[in-house]
Parts: C-alpha cells; sequence; structure tokens
C-alpha cells in the first residue's frame, strides 16, 4: 500500500460521441467518487490528435464532453474538471516519460496494435507514445485511483512501470531532496516520488459490449450506429436500437451461470443490472423465463429514464457556452497550479536549472 494522499483522476477523449460504455464504465463511476475523494476529470484533447488530428469542431466535443460529466452530476467546484491542452504540464511530464519509457513497452500495447491495424510504420509516433502521455496525466497530480473500463488496464499496468523506472532511477536523487515517500514494492523500499497508481476497474460494466455484436467492445468508432447507445440519443432512437439489439431464441436464464456462452443475453443483462444499480442475479430473478420481447421493453423504459435526463441536461449546459467554457477555465487554472508544484519538484530531480 501507498502513503500518498489519495486522489482520484481520470479522463475521456473528445472524439465523437460519447456512448453508454464511456457512461456506465467510467462517468457513473466519476459521480460516485466524488462524495468521499478528491477528484480531477479531464478531457484528453491532446490525446484525441492521435485518433484525428484535424477536428472539424474540436471545441464543440471538448464542451460536449465538460457538459456530459457536469449533466451526469459531477461538481465541478468541489472537484476539477478541465481540459488537458490548458495545461501543458501534461506534455511536458510526458516528455519526460518518453525517455523513461522503452519503445518495446509500447509496441506491446495491444491498443496500439489495434488501432494502427498492419500498416504500423505509418501510424503517428504520437499513437505510439499514447500510454506515455496518459501517464503523465494521471501522474503530474500524483494521483493514486483512476477509474476506467476494462480497456484501459494495460495503460494503468504500463503507468506503474513508467513511475517504479522513474523511481528507481531518480532514487538518489530524490532522497536528497527529500521529496518523496517510502513505499514498499513487494519486499523492496522504495523512496518514491510518484505513486503506485490502482486502477479501478471493477464495477457493475467494466466491459460494456456492442448491441449488434456482443463478443465486440461498444465503441466510438464502431461504423454502425446501431451497435451503441449514445448520450445525445433520443427516447425513440434509443427503443429503436434496443429492439433491434442482436439477441439469441432462448428466453432469460433464470442465474448467472445460464448466461455463459450467451454474449448477448449477458451484455443487456449487465447494461440493465449497471443501468438499475443492482446484480445481473437480481434482475435474473425478476426476468428469468420471460422472453426479450418482455425484457427489451423494460429495458427502453430504463435506459431512457436514466439517460434523458442526462442529455436534456447537455443540451441545456450546451445552449450557452460561457457557462462550460468558464468551469472549464477556472479547472484548468486550478490544475495548472497543481501540476506546477510537482513540477517544480520533477525538474528539480532531474537536474533542469530552473
Ligand atoms: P476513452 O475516451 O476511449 O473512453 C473513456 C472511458 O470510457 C471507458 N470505456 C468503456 N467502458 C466500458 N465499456 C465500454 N465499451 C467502454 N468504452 C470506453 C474507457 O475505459 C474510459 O475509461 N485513454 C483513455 C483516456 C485517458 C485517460 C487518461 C484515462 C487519457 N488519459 C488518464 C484515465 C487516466 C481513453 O481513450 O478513454
Amino acid at each position: 500500500m501507498s502513503n500518498f494522499p489519495p486522489l482520484v483522476f481520470s479522463g475521456v477523449q473528445p472524439t465523437g460521441n460519447l456512448h453508454l460504455g464511456n457512461y456506465l464504465g467510467a462517468i457513473r463511476k466519476f459521480v460516485a467518487l466524488q462524495e468521499n475523494n478528491d477528484c480531477i476529470y479531464c478531457v484528453v484533447d491532446l490525446h484525441s490528435l492521435t485518433a484525428q488530428l484535424v477536428h472539424e469542431d474540436l471545441p464543440g466535443q471538448i464542451r460536449s464532453i465538460a457538459a456530459a460529466f457536469i449533466a451526469s452530476g459531477i461538481d465541478p467546484k468541489a472537484h476539477i474538471v478541465f481540459n488537458q491542452s490548458a495545461v501543458p504540464q501534461h506534455a511536458e511530464l510526458a516528455w519526460i516519460f518518453n525517455c523513461v519509457a522503452r519503445i518495446g513497452w509500447m509496441n506491446r500495447m495491444t491498443q496500439f496494435k489495434d488501432k494502427a491495424g498492419k500498416d504500423r510504420e505509418n501510424a503517428s509516433l504520437g499513437l505510439l507514445a499514447y500510454p506515455s502521455l496518459m501517464a503523465a496525466d494521471i501522474l503530474v497530480y500524483r494521483a493514486t485511483h483512476v477509474p476506467v473500463g476494462d480497456d484501459q488496464k494495460q495503460h494503468l499496468e504500463l503507468t506503474r512501470d513508467i513511475a517504479m523506472k522513474f523511481n528507481l532511477d531518480y532514487q538518489a536523487h530524490i532522497r536528497n531532496g527529500g521529496k518523496g515517500i517510502d513505499i514498499t514494492v513487494g519486499e523492496e523500499p522504495v523512496h518514491a516520488y510518484f505513486p503506485m497508481v490502482e486502477p479501478m476497474i471493477d464495477g457493475p460494466a467494466p466491459r460494456v459490449m456492442s448491441l449488434r455484436d456482443g463478443t465486440k467492445k461498444m465503441s466510438k468508432s464502431d461504423p454502425s450506429d446501431l451497435s451503441r447507445i449514445n448520450l445525445v440519443d433520443d427516447a425513440e432512437t434509443i427503443s429503436r436500437k434496443i429492439r433491434k439489439a442482436k439477441t439469441d431464441p432462448d428466453g432469460l436464464p433464470s442465474d448467472v451461470e445460464g448466461l455463459a456462452g450467451r454474449p448477448e443475453a449477458d451484455n443487456l443483462v449487465g447494461i440493465y443490472a449497471a443501468l438499475a444499480d443492482r446484480t445481473k442475479a437480481d434482475v435474473l430473478t425478476e426476468f428469468g423465463g420471460q422472453q426479450f420481447s418482455v425484457f427489451k421493453p423494460a429495458l427502453v423504459d430504463l435506459a431512457v429514464s436514466v439517460l434523458a435526463p442526462i442529455t436534456g441536461e447537455m443540451s441545456r449546459l450546451l445552449a450557452d457556452t460561457s457557462h462550460i467554457d468558464a468551469i472549464l477555465r477556472d479547472g484548468g487554472e486550478r490544475a495548472r497550479a497543481r501540476a506546477e508544484t510537482t513540477m517544480r519538484e520533477v525538474r528539480d530531480i532531474i537536474g533542469f536549472l530552473q
């Protein structure tokens, strides 16, 4: 265990519409964590260039993620909501981490392999270095807990590797400056400047799957819009997508074991459970033995009752951009001050004159 003061950090990319996977896998957890923690939530606009270099409306996409955070219940006064490019210390620390991390570590990332596809030589250097910037996002605040969906697990393991290598490489400098905190890694005592982050992946929906194929992740980049429920979808669209969602011919089983080998049924029950804050077992006690023709309308009603107020509040917030812009400006200022405190120490540890 680490003795670092607990701090929650997470980020979401402003690329395309947010979907139910982002909401259940990440944003809903952000909201729950703010009750008992100091939290920083970031719209990672620098990262979004690795997916799309030129956006038609980047400002609009950044505002829309910030609006989704706030409409979902994040309190930007008690916590910090900002966009990454407003805090240049992220990019500064990412450069240092590019020199700490090894190319082999980056090459092993499954997201890099998926996104680069067959033509790796032609992928941007930014896409390869993506996890290094992600580590910087978290560690520039020395954050300890990171709520994310299951697809980010490998990136967070890499964040720990980068933190550990920095701590060990600069061990003597960290000790001399008296800036570290004693932790134990395995049996080893280490005077650490950066914490070993704890991923927070568990939850009712760590991996929401496509509505068209229960073996594929629900994703912004799926060409079929029917594969996902977007936070901006209206009730009619949500209803149509759930009615058309792929299922198998059997009815619902009465226990969780009965979902094995039935990815689409498992996914819909998981979505229902997450939206209702119930367990899958509990949902199956209610719907076991019923046909999808009964379950799907109940899921539509539930999804609309949870999402419609968020969608409504998002469009209200986005109607007057000055409010969202003021929130991001204020969050950016507070984030910058905290990030600069870390970077002053990091520059000192490394030996840069300042
Ligand atoms: P991004 O923008 O792709 O996704 C935002 C969050 O949504 C989660 N998520 C899902 N959860 C469950 N089921 C799904 N189908 C699903 N799809 C997406 C993601 O796991 C994520 O938590 N690299 C990050 C952004 C990032 C970040 C960070 C996160 C940059 N720096 C620092 C944490 C800490 C990403 O691309 O998320």
